[in-house]
């Protein structure tokens, strides 16, 4: 059986300031409007959750369920989506919230899909910004933290399904 260590990366205070600062910028740059956030479920469950308490404009909330990764910490590179969002877009200012950018795969699928449905805008929010295993160029307009290569855990990341329900973000090693 594999030995798993983990050590903290972002602590749940560091992450509860990073939420404030990007809930004020995102709350600034739609001042007037009212926008539809849609999660990827499920890691972004609880950064939305926590983020859209904080954002001080009117938000509807939606959810999508897309998957790219198999059983352990590689990606299959194949995204699927098992869950449409049931909100209509069209004209609507479209802020997406998920919790790692990391192939960028899953974001050009899902970016994708939405865009053929003519929302008026559309901005991406992620908490974790894994630049180096890029696969497609994607850049977020919101980014908690850059980070570098590493598998994560916590605050709705897992890994094999374990580890959702941390309050801290970790990095794992698997020996
Ligand atoms: C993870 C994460 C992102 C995606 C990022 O989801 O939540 O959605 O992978 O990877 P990518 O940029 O390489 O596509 P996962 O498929 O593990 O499902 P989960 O959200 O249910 O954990």
């Amino acid at each position: 059986m594999d030995k798993i260590s983990k050590e903290i990366i972002f602590s749940k205070e560091t992450i509860q300031k990073r939420v404030l600062e990007l809930a004020a910028q995102i709350s600034e740059d739609y001042a007037g409007k009212e926008i539809i956030i849609i999660g990827i479920l499920k890691g972004a469950f609880v950064f939305m959750a926590d983020l859209i308490r904080e954002i001080s404009i009117p938000c509807i909330v939606d959810f999508a369920r897309l998957a790219s990764y198999g059983a352990g910490s590689d990606s299959s590179g194949k995204v699927v989506m098992t869950k449409d969002i049931e909100t209509s877009i069209k004209g609507r200012d479209i802020l997406i919230v998920e919790d790692i950018l990391d192939t960028g795969l899953t974001m050009q699928y899902f970016v994708d899909w939405l865009k053929e449905r003519n929302p008026k805008s559309l901005k991406i929010c992620v908490l974790l910004n894994k630049r180096k295993r890029r696969k497609v160029s994607f850049k977020a307009d919101y980014v908690g933290f850059t980070i570098d290569d590493g598998f994560f855990v916590g605050y709705g990341l897992d890994f094999n399904e374990m580890y959702r329900f941390l309050p801290d973000i970790y990095v794992i090693n698997i020996n």
